[in-house]
């Protein structure tokens, strides 16, 4: 399902650089994007890098993490070129929930946000294997993932980072600053025929609006990070991601969290029935885009025999955690 509405302007970050914050912020309001060192400590990120080999071995088609030779397309789940994994009900294995409920990750959106009371996407993981002779090309994909017609800072991203991740790793490429000039750029691109997005909470950049950012002196970055760190950004930030060039796997989850003063009734019933039914989300937290029980296709176009729609190990949430699901919110306000 795909909702259209809009959600409410933030205005807890100041973009003006009138305001020192002294902390990741700085970087977030000037840059768009900031890295939140140690959101993990770092025994934590590599636990979970073990529960992610796991996964992967669990499903029985031959994946062994001391094996490199197992690294194939029949040996996975589905996972695309981009790296995403996002069927299975893995929105809710316990691993990943046990990751949005991480006391630093929460710390760091409820700093941006001024607030405690936030909910969380269900959005998918990140598993990018370096040296992939078997899947198709990962072509630069500029996007922002907020409807260009709809200004204004209305989402922080966020990626869990697990694997040390350094400028010949696969991960996150920006265009740092950018943010600030989205609203300039849709003014003079509003009439330009869009390319196709699955939903109008997306732009993709075509090659003229690529040239009119680097004429305006934007230049493409990679953020290099550690296990544990957090990277956040404004989702009006140009962005895309690159495959690993040299030997070194990617692990990440996608995390994003929003004040629930910024969800409607209605988002908070749609958010309740995703979790019931194991429904990943869009980066949305308040579930704009439920993915449905999509059909999980292998690259061949048949269906993957160990498509389920259900998590593995469902996910035990702590109260902290429950919350995050908007779930208690709604009832409140009932
Ligand atoms: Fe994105």
């Amino acid at each position: 399902m795909i909702v259209t509405h809009d959600t409410h302007v933030i205005d807890t970050l100041d973009f003006s650089g009138a305001t020192t914050y002294g902390d990741f912020r700085d970087d977030l309001a000037r840059d768009g994007y900031a890295v939140v060192k140690g959101a993990i400590p770092r025994q934590k990120a590599a636990e979970y890098v073990e529960r992610y080999h796991e996964y992967l071995e669990s499903f029985g088609l031959g994946y062994d993490r001391n094996d490199p030779s197992t690294i194939r397309e029949e040996n996975l789940p589905v996972i695309s070129e981009r790296g995403m994994l996002g069927f299975y009900g893995v929105a809710h294995e316990d691993f990943v929930w046990d990751m949005r409920a991480e006391p630093g990750v929460i710390a760091a959106f409820e700093t941006i946000f001024d607030t405690e009371d936030l909910i969380v996407s269900f959005d998918q993981i990140n598993v990018t294997f370096p040296n992939r002779k078997d899947l198709k090309p990962n072509k630069r994909w500029a996007h922002q993932d907020q409807d260009p017609e709809r200004a204004g800072l209305r989402c922080v991203q966020g990626i869990i980072n697990l694997l040390p991740n350094g400028e010949k790793d696969g991960g996150l490429m920006v265009l740092p600053g950018a943010h600030n000039s989205s609203e300039e750029f849709h003014k003079l691109f509003k009439d330009e025929p869009q390319l196709y997005r699955w939903t109008n909470e997306v732009y993709n950049f075509t090659e003229a609006g690529l040239e009119w950012l680097k004429a305006r002196g934007f230049e493409w970055k990679k953020v290099n990070c550690e296990p544990g760190d957090l990277i956040v950004w404004d989702s009006r930030l140009p962005h895309y991601n690159v495959s690993p060039q040299g030997n070194q796997a990617r692990f990440a989850s996608y995390v994003c969290y929003g004040p629930v003063s910024t969800a409607e009734h209605a988002d908070l019933v749609r958010k309740k029935e995703a979790f019931e039914s194991y429904l990943a989300t869009s980066h949305w937290p308040q579930a704009l885009q439920t993915a449905g029980h999509l059909k999980c296709l292998r690259p061949d176009g048949t269906e993957c025999p160990y498509a389920r729609n259900e998590p593995r190990q469902p996910p035990q949430l702590s109260e902290r955690a429950y919350k995050l699901t908007g779930i208690p919110y709604l009832q409140a306000r009932a």
